[in-house]
C-alpha cells in the first residue's frame, strides 16, 4: 500500500494554489510541512505562471506574486542559464521553493563558527520540475544556482515573513555583506529600481555578490 504524504491537499492552479496558501496562512500557527505538502500537490503548468516569469540577460530576477495578506512574499524567480546567488542566510524567515522549470542546484554551507571564517560547504542537492525544497537560518546557509548551460530554469519561492534585505557571504574570504533584495516585477510589471548600491557591512574588492539587489 503507498502511502501519500501530501494526501490532504490538491490544487489545480496557481489561482488555487494562492488561495489555499492564503488559507493556511491565515491561521496563527502553520504547519511547515502543510505549506510542502500543498506546494508539491500543484503540478507546475506554465500557462499559469508565465506572466511573472521575467528573465534579464544579466541577472536572475525576482517577480513578486501575492504578498499573502502581508504574512508571506510569494515570487517567481527567473535564472538564465548558468546564473546563481551569493551565498546568503534568510533574515529569520521561512523560505520554501517549488521548481516550475528546469533543474535546480542548491549547496548548502554551515555558518562560520566565528565572524570572518569562510562558510563550510557541507551538500550539494539538485532538484527538478514540481520538487519542492525548504531552509532556515537554523538549518544553515545556501547558494541557488541554474546548472544548465542551455536552458532557464523558474522557480517559486515563499518567504514568510516577508524580508527586504539579507546576508550574503564571500566563500574565499568569509567576508559579508547586507544586501537589499528588492523585484525586478510586481504582479508582472516591471519596477523602476533606480541604482541601489548595496549596504556594505564588511565587501571584499575582487567579489561581487550575486543575491538579487
Ligand atoms: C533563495 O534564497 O531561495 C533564492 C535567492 C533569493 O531569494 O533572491
Amino acid at each position: 500500500m503507498e502511502i501519500s504524504n501530501n494526501f490532504q491537499y490538491s490544487c489545480s492552479s496557481l489561482q488555487d494554489l494562492i488561495h489555499q496558501l492564503r488559507s493556511i496562512f491565515d491561521s496563527d500557527h502553520v504547519d511547515i510541512d502543510h505549506v510542502k505538502d500543498l506546494l508539491n500537490s500543484y503540478k507546475s503548468n506554465p500557462a499559469d505562471w508565465r506572466q511573472f516569469a521575467k528573465f534579464d540577460t544579466h541577472k536572475y530576477t525576482r517577480n513578486l506574486v501575492d504578498e499573502g495578506n502581508g504574512k508571506y512574499n510569494l515570487m517567481i524567480l527567473c535564472w538564465g542559464e548558468g546564473m546563481g546567488s551569493s551565498i546568503h542566510d534568510h533574515s529569520d524567515a521561512h523560505c520554501f521553493v517549488k521548481i516550475l522549470e528546469g533543474l535546480f542546484r542548491e549547496t548548502l554551507y554551515d555558518w562560520p563558527v566565528e565572524e570572518g571564517d569562510v562558510p563550510k560547504k557541507r551538500c550539494v542537492n539538485l532538484y527538478e520540475k514540481n520538487q519542492v525544497t525548504y531552509i532556515n537560518d537554523t538549518i544553515g546557509l545556501h547558494r541557488m544556482e541554474n546548472p544548465s548551460h542551455v536552458e532557464g530554469t523558474v522557480t517559486m519561492h515563499l518567504y514568510c515573513p516577508p524580508f527586504d534585505h539579507c546576508r550574503a557571504f564571500d566563500e574565499r574570504t568569509g567576508h559579508t555583506m547586507v544586501c537589499p533584495v528588492t523585484f525586478w516585477s510586481k504582479y508582472g510589471e516591471k519596477v523602476d529600481n533606480g541604482f541601489k548600491k548595496p549596504i556594505s557591512a564588511a565587501t571584499s574588492p575582487k567579489t561581487t555578490p550575486r543575491i538579487q539587489h
